[in-house]
């Protein structure tokens, strides 16, 4: 599924990577990228997807968002970037939250996350209390994160693994410290520990790696629940990534999670934006394949969407097609073959 972006001029483009530019320094030499990307994930964590309400929409420049107990402390955030929305009037504040929390992972050398700007200010803010508890569990996670905003499994681990970076301050949320040794580093130590992870080492033995509260770090009740859950687990152990390489080296190998931790994040920062652009998948059955064969295979189609990768499945043979019912071109595009 592809999206439909919303247009943005050329001057627009270029005031978003000249403030991108400037927020690289700013954010590394304040360090502050932990809070930047803390406004952008609660800008972004208040989507609705059956009201479409809340989202990325710049509300928490409102004196009234920032006032929801889940925001304390983002008010500096906002005031950090004030100097930003004044050096570049054009750019929304919308779209300045979002590449904030975008140049904090990348500063503190985080993976790459694409970013699309045109993002709208709305006037209200959403209501209180779509952020999640960190005092529940699972269910709570997968109601907000899932019910509410519309995100996978796979997303809700992934994007727990931002709490590599920052910490808790007590004033602000009542719990106080960091989750891994080094809060201003993006990598995967939040998983590593997290996790009951064992490997053997040279001896033979079983060396266990640290839980985070073992070694005096933080691991709020929501951190904990990933570990009981069937499915949150295994996603857990993968993004802490501890290879044996041989008998005498373990290496950490945190691709899968910076992979699967851009993939989230890109879609968190874009929860309602832009129409999603409708594939449909048409099968030539044989070369000169006519119109009205066409139409019927295309009813079929139709009947089977629910993505792409489905479909290859569903049409086992032929040439794959796609159209995008909202692309301008309105041009069939060869995909290649099934
Ligand atoms: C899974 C549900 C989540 C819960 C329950 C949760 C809860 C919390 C809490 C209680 C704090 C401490 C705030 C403070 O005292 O300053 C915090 C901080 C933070 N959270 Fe989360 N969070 C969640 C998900 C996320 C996600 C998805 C991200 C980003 C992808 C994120 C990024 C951060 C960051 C970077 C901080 C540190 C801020 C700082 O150091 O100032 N959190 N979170």
């Amino acid at each position: 599924m592809t999206k439909n972006y919303p247009t943005v001029s050329e001057d627009y483009k270029k005031a978003v990577e000249k403030c991108k530019r400037k927020l690289r320094g700013f954010i590394a030499e304040k360090n502050c990228a932990p809070l930047m990307l803390r406004i952008a994930w609660h800008s972004a964590g208040t989507y609705d997807v059956k009201t479409k309400t809340g989202g990325p929409f710049g509300t928490m420049r409102l004196a009234a968002e920032q006032a929801h107990s889940a925001n304390n402390g983002l008010d500096i955030a906002v005031r950090l970037l004030e100097p930003f929305k004044e050096q570049f009037p054009t750019i929304s504040y919308a779209d300045l939250y979002q590449l904030a929390g975008v140049v904090g992972v990348e500063v503190t050398g985080g993976p790459d996350i694409p970013f699309h700007p045109g993002r709208d200010d709305k006037a209200e803010p959403p209501q209180e209390g779509r952020l999640p508890d960190a005092k529940q569990g699972n269910d709570h996670l997968r109601q907000v994160f899932g019910a509410q905003m519309g995100l996978s499994d796979k997303d809700i681990v992934a994007l727990s693994g931002g709490h590599t970076l920052g910490r808790c301050h007590k004033e602000r949320s009542g719990f106080e410290g960091p989750w891994t040794r080094n809060p201003l580093i993006f990598d995967n130590s939040y998983f590593t520990n997290v996790s009951l992870v064992s490997l053997p080492d040279m001896f033979g033995c079983v060396l266990e790696l640290l839980t985070g509260e073992k070694d005096g770090l933080l691991q709020l009740p929501s951190d904990k629940a990933l570990l009981d859950d069937p499915v949150f687990r295994p996603l857990v152990e993968k993004y802490a990534a501890v290879r044996m390489l041989n008998f005498y080296t373990s290496s950490m190998d945190e691709d899968a999670f910076f992979t699967d931790y851009a993939e989230a994040h890109l879609k968190l920062s874009e929860l309602g934006i832009g129409s999603m652009m409708f594939n449909v998948c048409l099968v030539s059955v044989a070369k000169g394949t006519t119109l009205s064969t066409y139409s019927k295979q295309f009813a079929l189609a139709v009947h089977y969407i629910d993505g792409f990768q489905n479909q290859r499945h569903y049409l086992k043979s032929g040439t794959c097609y796609m159209r995008s019912f909202f692309s301008s071109s309105f041009k069939w595009a060869r995909l290649g073959d099934t």
